[in-house]
């Protein structure tokens, strides 16, 4: 049943998450929207600047830091009215496959691009991870206020590394010393850098060939980005709505974070382009925003400060119905009823507890250890979300006692914290050793140490000749018998029973994968 109040919810939120290379300028990007939404009052409120950039040695810290970054993890606030739920993708060190995860719950991504050094290495893999549900992507170019490579240039690259089609929407006018602002091809607008020089901020122009802009940035440079501007209205198409949704093309603009510039532009385009709440595919049918029954999935767990209690807290993103404070859920996995009587939010740094929340919004649980990522949570229906996989790792250590006895406890430790996604965990078929795989180089100190605290272990790891690995599946049980007995020095069983394929170089993977057509070999598994 329509619900007009329910339908004006939902078209008041909009649920993104910021991904870049490190330094790129993410953290300051946040602030400023942040400060923008009035959700933080002081630059520097949200979690450290570059958050993540510890040295190994510093682990307690990130510990520590863990009380905020739960509550950073999610972060709310409103720009013309409209419900930002912005997730935190976790960068630098504390880069794991949590920062993919959360890519599948949301339904819009910011990129930042730093302006001097073009689209770099995690860009290009966070980016692939949006494919998955073909998300749509807004592109900020930063770092104007420093010596730039070409605009085009950059576009260029963007096409190329990122396979996306890009759309200017914002043009910068010169860059470094000389950075004069930006002109809003859409709006017809220059914005001005630094306005307190000039007699206003920004001007509403006819076209770029008024003459006006001459008197506030030169004549030189007037001319010179009336000729981009003319050339790239040639060579670049107008944005075309239903191709952004598909994620086939991405609006560009370009401004400096830290002087606060061109942001605006970017929360504009994210609340007049960005879905609100989308559908999400279960094992059984879409599910719509729509829908009355409340529906949600897990994407994230987060330990606790509070180590006593072995306290988690398992991220929920609400899919459809809405969340009232008390109401009973069903946990379909174990197919048990849960009152949830103490869900929270977060907001301004600090979690609070919530009476009511709807599609697109995050919801915080406490998990005593009965919720795994890609959990689904309905009002009694039997479906399961899909969509959150587990990604194929990209390092691998072995992982051993120091006191051999605690084998059992260690592999307990390890399947929870698994569960958690913290790291995962490999069986090969052929002998005892216990394989640990992560997206994020810190995750293996994390689960040390963990293991420490947490369950008592002393573990240790050490370096193991693996560089790659897939999950390996077939419609053919033949094939995969074969194939088990062919390979089994480099198969191994993860904690969910599946096979996956430990590869010791991309030669061997590929001379292995062209010899056995009739295998497939994923990057992803279905949790
Ligand atoms: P990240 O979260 O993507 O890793 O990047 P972060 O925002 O931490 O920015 C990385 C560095 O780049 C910071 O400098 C930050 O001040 C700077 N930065 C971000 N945006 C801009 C911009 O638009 N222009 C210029 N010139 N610099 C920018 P830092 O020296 O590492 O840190 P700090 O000492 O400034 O805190």
């Amino acid at each position: 049943m329509f619900d007009v109040n329910h339908e004006q919810e939902l078209s008041k939120r909009r649920t993104f998450a910021i991904i870049s290379h490190p330094d790129a300028g993410k953290t300051t990007i946040t602030e400023k929207m942040l400060l923008f939404g009035k959700a933080i009052h002081v630059s520097g409120t949200i979690k450290g600047r570059g958050s993540g950039k510890y040295a190994k040695s510093d682990w307690m810290n990130i510990e520590k830091e863990r009380g905020i970054s739960v509550t950073t993890s999610v972060m709310q606030f409103t720009y013309k009215n409209i419900l930002m739920n912005l997730l935190d993708t976790p960068g630098h060190q504390d880069f794991s496959e949590d920062t993919y995860r959360i890519l599948t719950a949301v339904d819009c991504c910011l990129v930042i691009i730093d302006a001097a050094k073009g689209v770099e290495e995690r860009t290009k893999k966070l980016i692939d991870v949006t494919r998955i549900h073909n998300t749509p992507i807004i592109t900020f170019i930063n770092k104007l206020d420093r010596d730039s490579r070409e605009p085009i240039e950059i576009l260029d690259e963007i096409e190329k590394e990122l396979k996306l089609n890009c759309i200017p929407v914002s043009w910068p006018m010169s860059c470094g010393k000389n950075f004069k602002g930006v002109y809003h091809i859409y709006d017809k607008i220059v914005d001005l850098y630094k306005y307190k020089f000039f007699k206003k901020n920004f001007l509403n122009l006819d076209s770029c060939s008024d003459n006006l802009i001459d008197d506030y940035i030169g004549t030189d440079l007037a001319v010179h980005v009336r000729q981009e501007l003319e050339l790239i209205t040639n060579i670049y198409p107008k944005f075309n709505k239903e191709k952004f949704l598909r994620g086939i093309i991405t609006p560009i603009f370009f401004g400096s974070a830290l002087g606060n510039f061109g942001i605006n532009h970017v929360l504009d385009s994210l609340i007049k382009w960005a879905p609100s709440p989308l559908y999400r595919q279960s094992d059984k049918r879409k599910v719509n925003p729509q829908e009355k029954k409340f529906t949600g999935f897990i994407f994230k767990i987060q330990a606790n400060m509070d180590l006593k209690h072995r306290d988690r807290i398992a991220f929920m993103r609400i899919v459809s119905g809405q969340y009232t404070k008390g109401m009973k859920l069903k946990h379909v996995r174990i197919k048990k009823n849960i009152n949830i009587s103490d869900a929270f939010t977060f907001l301004a740094g600090d979690r609070i507890s919530i009476n009511k929340a709807y599609p697109g919004d995050v919801i915080g649980l406490h998990n005593h250890g009965t919720i795994k990522i890609g959990d689904t949570f309905t009002q009694g229906e039997e479906i399961k979300f899909i969509g959150i996989p587990s990604f194929a790792p990209e390092i691998f250590r072995l992982i051993y006692l120091k006191n051999p006895l605690k084998q059992k406890q260690l592999k307990k430790g390890l399947v929870q914290l698994s569960e958690e996604g913290t790291v995962q965990v490999f069986r090969p078929i052929l002998n005892n050793n216990l394989i640990l795989g992560a997206i994020g180089i810190l995750q293996f100190d994390v689960v040390i140490e963990r293991l420490r605290l947490e369950y008592s272990i002393d573990a240790v790891y050490k370096k193991v000749n693996i560089i790659l690995a897939r999950w390996i599946k077939s419609d053919n049980h033949h094939s995969i018998y074969n194939f088990k007995k062919k390979y089994s020095t480099y198969l191994a069983y993860d904690t969910s029973n599946s096979l996956i394929y430990l590869a010791p170089s991309i030669a061997n993977l590929n001379i292995v994968m062209t010899q056995n057509s009739d295998i497939f070999f994923d990057k992803t598994r279905e949790q």
